[in-house]
C-alpha cells in the first residue's frame, strides 16, 4: 500500500492527477487530469487508436452518454447492474459487501442473489469489522444499481429519468446497424470507442481503479458464429502484445478467466496488472455470443441478422470484446513506471516510461537564465526540438541543473538538454539520458534525426 501513497502523492505534486472537486472538499470517486496527465491520457488513446487502425476492418465511433431508457432495458442493466451494498450502522459508511467478505477471505460468487450474499454475510457477520470505525454492527446487504441517472430532457415530473452510459459497448450495440448500412463494412468487422462511463459505485477506491466517472477504450468484434472461437482467440493474443507496445513489465501481467461466467457469456477472460494493492483487473476480453445484438432486436424491433451474399446465410453475428480502462491503464503505467534509485551518489525517484509514452519527451534547459546568449541559444534548440519531435517538449530554466534533472526525472522524462557556454562555439549541447544519466555531446542540426530515432 505504501508504494500507492508515493505514487497518488507525486501525482498530484506534479501535476498528473488531482482529486475531483478539491477546493471544495472533493467529490468522491472522480479525479482531474493535471497538465502532464492529460498528455499522458492522450498517449495511451493514441496508441489504442493505432493499434485498432492496425485492423483493415475497423470502424470508429463516438456515441452519445445520455441515451434511451430502452437501451439500457434491453442490455440488462436496469434490472440486473448492481452490486451488493451494506452500510455500517455505528458509522454509516457504505461498503461492497463482497469486498468486506473478501477481505476476510471468503469469495462470494458475483452471481448470488441478495437473499444469498445475505446467508453468506450473516454466517461471517461476527467476524466482519467496519473498516472506517472498527465496530462490528452492520444492516442487511441490498442489491444496489448501479446506473447512474439524469434528468436531461425531464420537464414535469411524470417524464422519465435518463441514464448516463455505464458502459460505451451499448452504444456500438445500437449503432452496429447503422455502421454496416452505411456500406464500408462487412462481417467480420468491428467497432472501437474511446469514452467516458459513469457507474454509482458504491466505495470508489485505490485512487485511479474504482472511479465513479472514468473511460473506457472499447471494440466489439461481429464475426459469424462459425468464425467466433478463433478470432477471440486472435484477439486475446493481440490485446496482451498491446501492453507490450506501452511497455509494462511482463512479469506483472497475466491472464484469469472468469470462473463464474454470466449467463450469456460464452467464455471470458481478464488481463489483470499487480497493482500496488495486488492483481486485479485491467481489461476484459469477453466472448458475448450473440446476446446483445438479440436483446437490442427483441426490444427495438428491429432486425439486426446480417446476410451474407457469397454464403446465402443469414444470421445474428457474435460478439468478441475488448475493454479496457484508461484510467486503469494510466495507473498502471504510474506503477510500472516508478522507482527509487541513486544516480551519482543521490537518491532519486524516477519514472521510467517508455519515451513513446512520456508525458514530456525532451526538456531543454539553458546552463544559467541570467546569460542572455544561453537562454536565446537555447530558445532556439526548444523551437527546433519543438517541431521535430512528436509530443511534448518543455523549457525550464528555473534552478541549478541538478535539481532541473531530478524534476524531469520525476516525470519520466527520457531526454534533457543542456545549452551552454561550449554550445556557442561548437553549436553542440549535451543531451542526458534518464534511465543511465550517460550524457553526450551532439550537434544541433543532428538533434531531431537522432531524437526521432530515440523516441520512436
Ligand atoms: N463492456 C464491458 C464492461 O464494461 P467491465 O469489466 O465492467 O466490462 C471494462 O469494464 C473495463 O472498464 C475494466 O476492465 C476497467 O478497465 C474499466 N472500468 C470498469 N469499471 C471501472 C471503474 N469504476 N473505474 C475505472 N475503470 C473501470
Amino acid at each position: 500500500m505504501k508504494d500507492l501513497e508515493k505514487i497518488v502523492a507525486l501525482a498530484k505534486r506534479r501535476g498528473f492527477v488531482f482529486p475531483g472537486s478539491e477546493i471544495y472538499g472533493g467529490f468522491a470517486g472522480t479525479y482531474d487530469w493535471g497538465p502532464l496527465g492529460t498528455e499522458l491520457r492522450l498517449n495511451v488513446v493514441n496508441e489504442w487508436t493505432r493499434a485498432m487502425k492496425e485492423h483493415y476492418n475497423m470502424a470508429f465511433l463516438d456515441s452519445s452518454i445520455f441515451t434511451a431508457a430502452k437501451v439500457w432495458e434491453a442490455s440488462g442493466h436496469v434490472s440486473g447492474f448492481s452490486d451488493p451494498m451494506v452500510v455500517c450502522n455505528k458509522c454509516h459508511t457504505k461498503f461492497r459487501a463482497d469486498h468486506l467478505l473478501e477481505a476476510i477471505g471468503v469469495v462470494a460468487d458475483e452471481k448470488m442473489t441478495e437473499p444469498q450474499i445475505n446467508i453468506l454475510f450473516d454466517e461471517y457477520r461476527a467476524k466482519l469489522q467496519c473498516p472506517s470505525c472498527g465496530k462490528k454492527d452492520f444492516g442487511k446487504v441490498v442489491a444496489k444499481n448501479l446506473m447512474a441517472t439524469a434528468t436531461l430532457g425531464k420537464f414535469n415530473e411524470e417524464d422519465q429519468d435518463v441514464y448516463l452510459r455505464a458502459e460505451t459497448a451499448q452504444g456500438i450495440f445500437i449503432n452496429y446497424k447503422n455502421v454496416l448500412d452505411s456500406g464500408f463494412f462487412s462481417v467480420p468487422f468491428g467497432i472501437a470507442q474511446v469514452g467516458k462511463a459513469f457507474r454509482n459505485e458504491i466505495s470508489p477506491r485505490q485512487f485511479l481503479f474504482r472511479k465513479r466517472e472514468f473511460e473506457q477504450m472499447e471494440m466489439q468484434y461481429f464475426v459469424p458464429p462459425k468464425e467466433a472461437v478463433a478470432a477471440y482467440e486472435e484477439w486475446k493474443v493481440e490485446r496482451m502484445s498491446f501492453y507490450d507496445r506501452l511497455g509494462i513489465k511482463k512479469e506483472k501481467l497475466r491472464w484469469k478467466q472468469h470462473e463464474n461466467l454470466v449467463f450469456y457469456a460464452k467464455d471470458a477472460w481478464d488481463i489483470q496488472y499487480e497493482y500496488p494493492f495486488g492483481w486485479n483487473e485491467l481489461e476484459g476480453v469477453h466472448y458475448r455470443g450473440d446476446y446483445d445484438l438479440s436483446q437490442h432486436q427483441k426490444f427495438s424491433g428491429v432486425d439486426m441478422t446480417y446476410f451474407n451474399e457469397k454464403t446465402k446465410e443469414r444470421y445474428i453475428p457474435h460478439v468478441i470484446e475488448t475493454s479496457t480502462g484508461v484510467d486503469r491503464t494510466i495507473l498502471m503505467l504510474l506503477s510500472d513506471a516508478y522507482d527509487e534509485d541513486e544516480m551519482n551518489g543521490e537518491k532519486r525517484v524516477v519514472l521510467k516510461f517508455k519515451p513513446k509514452i512520456a508525458p514530456v519527451k525532451v526538456a531543454v534547459f539553458p546552463l544559467l537564465k541570467n546569460k542572455p546568449e544561453l537562454v536565446a541559444k537555447a530558445r532556439e534548440v526548444f523551437k527546433l526540438v519543438r517541431g521535430s519531435v512528436d509530443g511534448m517538449v518543455m523549457f525550464d530554466d528555473n534552478g541549478n541543473i541538478g535539481k532541473r534533472y531530478r524534476r524531469q526525472d520525476e516525470i519520466g522524462t527520457p531526454y534533457c538538454l543542456t545549452i551552454d557556454f561550449d554550445t556557442l562555439n561548437d553549436d553542440t549541447v549535451t543531451v542526458r539520458d534518464r534511465d543511465t544519466g550517460k550524457q553526450e555531446r551532439i550537434k544541433i542540426n543532428e538533434l531531431p534525426e537522432f531524437l526521432k530515432n530515440k523516441i520512436k
